[in-house]
């Protein structure tokens, strides 16, 4: 099988090639690099022993696309091409609906084109906004609070849309809770450009000296410290959910599921994990909430369980351990020192 992963160098893309190449699939990157080191790439391949083959390109652009699946006989695509940061969306919403929208739409005419007609679609707990009732059923209602989150619902929309039409497309948009960790090797991780928006890579950082305190974002919340709760899960899992995924999407149709661990954490509990891992006292501060966060997002994920015989497996420490591995083993990510 060949599978072609858009945004494949990205965080959770090139965790993916790693998983899908060890398991015997042929796969193709594209990747614009806004967002990502061509580097990672490259640890792919020293990984699992295989070059993969690469295109900097721009999904939004139809010709290069084209010429993507012309030159490669793909059998399905893992769309994890977009831009993800909540704050960002708020600033730049044309931007967002432009690149997660506008390059899904792209996408799509060009499998049509090749009739390519499995698709697994990168979606996110955002969507559900402030949920009414935690752990997180996929019936919940969606109610996105900002462009990021409704770039995401809009996609499943189409996609649902589409496969009215399209009798032959098996789509599944798979949402996931908060992906973090690093693959066991210590190779590759998160590296996110500037400074990190999210929690998991701002204690890496800040336990490797990059960065002097953590700001936790809110101490009232009705919850178990106050502090917000969401359900990590480690990137491993979500990338084995991918490749168990396609291997069940053989009836058309679009479906919707969780991949979470179904687990609340709150930010000083992973605070505290992260330090027992680390081996070293991390300062931090109370401040004022963010704008646009809620309480608690967790996930139901007993759908994914039934549906797929998929479990996350790994825990809050395991996360912390693999995210750390690769911090230390990278300090300054995947930029050489
Ligand atoms: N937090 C802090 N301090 C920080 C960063 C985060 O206290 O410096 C808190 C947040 O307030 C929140 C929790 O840590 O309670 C997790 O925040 P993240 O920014 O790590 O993640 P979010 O839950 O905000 O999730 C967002 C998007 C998701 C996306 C995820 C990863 O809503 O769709 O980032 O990109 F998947």
């Amino acid at each position: 099988m060949s599978v072609l992963v858009t945004g494949g160098a990205g965080f959770i893309g090139s965790h993916c090639c790693v998983d899908l190449a060890t398991h015997g699939v042929d796969v193709v990157v594209v990747d614009d690099h806004s967002n990502s080191s061509p580097r990672a790439l490259d640890r792919v391949a020293e990984l699992v022993g295989v070059e993969i083959p690469s295109y900097e390109i721009d999904v939004r652009d139809p010709a290069e696309l084209e010429s993507v699946f012309a030159a490669h006989d793909i059998d399905a695509v893992i769309h994890f091409a977009a831009r993800k940061a909540v704050g960002e969306s708020v600033a730049m919403p044309i931007e967002y609906y432009e690149s997660n929208v506008g390059g899904l739409l792209n996408l799509l005419r060009t499998m049509r084109a090749h009739e390519v007609d499995r698709l697994v679609f990168s979606s996110s707990c955002s969507i559900y906004g402030d949920a009414d009732d935690v752990p997180i059923l996929e019936d919940t209602p969606p109610r996105p609070t900002n462009p990021y989150a409704r770039t995401k619902w809009m996609g499943e929309q189409i996609l649902a849309d589409a496969c009215a039409v399209e009798t032959a497309w098996s789509v599944m948009a798979l949402r996931y809770f908060n992906p973090v960790g690093a693959h066991e090797s210590g190779r590759i991780g998160e590296d996110p450009r500037g400074i990190p928006n999210n929690l998991m890579p701002y204690l890496t950082q800040l336990a490797v000296g990059r960065l002097h305190e953590l700001s936790v974002f809110g101490d009232d919340y009705p919850t178990v410290d106050g502090t917000g709760v969401r359900d990590y899960i480690h990137v491993m899992d979500v990338v084995e959910g991918h490749r168990v995924a396609l291997e069940h999407m053989t009836s058309p149709g679009f479906r919707s599921l969780n991949l979470g661990t179904g687990t609340g954490t709150s930010v000083l509990q992973l605070l505290a994990a992260f330090t027992e891992v680390c081996g070293r006292e991390l300062p931090y501060r109370i401040v004022a909430r963010r704008p646009g966060d809620v309480a608690e997002l967790v996930a139901d994920p007993e759908r994914a369980a039934v549906e797929l015989g998929w479990r996350a497996r790994r825990d809050v420490l395991d996360m912390c351990r693999d995210a750390w591995r690769f911090q230390q083993e990278n300090p300054g990510g995947y930029e050489p020192a």
